[in-house]
């Protein structure tokens, strides 16, 4: 099982959350976040980024837990429904998820996510 965490522009949650339900993802976390990547929080490709202060910009991280064999699938979900092709739109990191438990009934792992 891996966490698929992806932050992504504000406006694209409702694009990425509806591609990855009707994917048939049963759930799924979001947090507003701050970060900043290579332009440093501003919005604009060239210039003298490395000057400028660096500004956090707020963005979405949704997290996922999937089996394996779905990594590569809502990978490719996420990039196609949150990508407008301009800066910022944003990045996906996938961890190792050690063990996940659904309260209720105490099933674990891939059949707590199912
Ligand atoms: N190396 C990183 N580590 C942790 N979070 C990051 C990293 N790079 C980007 N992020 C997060 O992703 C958000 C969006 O980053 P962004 O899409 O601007 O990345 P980028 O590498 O600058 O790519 P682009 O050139 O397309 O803008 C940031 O605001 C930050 O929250
Ligand atoms: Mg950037």
């Amino acid at each position: 099982m891996k966490n698929v965490a992806a932050i992504i522009k504000h406006f694209k949650l409702d694009d990425v959350k509806k591609a990855l339900t009707d994917a048939g993802i049963q759930g799924m976390t979001i947090v507003e976040v701050k970060g900043f990547g290579r332009q440093k929080g501003h919005f604009r490709i060239n210039g003298e980024a490395d000057k400028e202060e660096v500004i956090f910009l707020p963005k979405i991280k949704i997290e996922v837990a999937v089996p394996d064999e779905k990594v590569e699938e809502v990978v490719n979900i996420i990039i196609k429904s949150a990508k407008t092709g301009e800066i910022g739109d944003g990045k996906i990191f996938v961890y190792n998820m050690q063990n996940i438990v659904r309260i209720r009934t105490g099933e674990k792992n891939e059949e707590a996510i199912k």
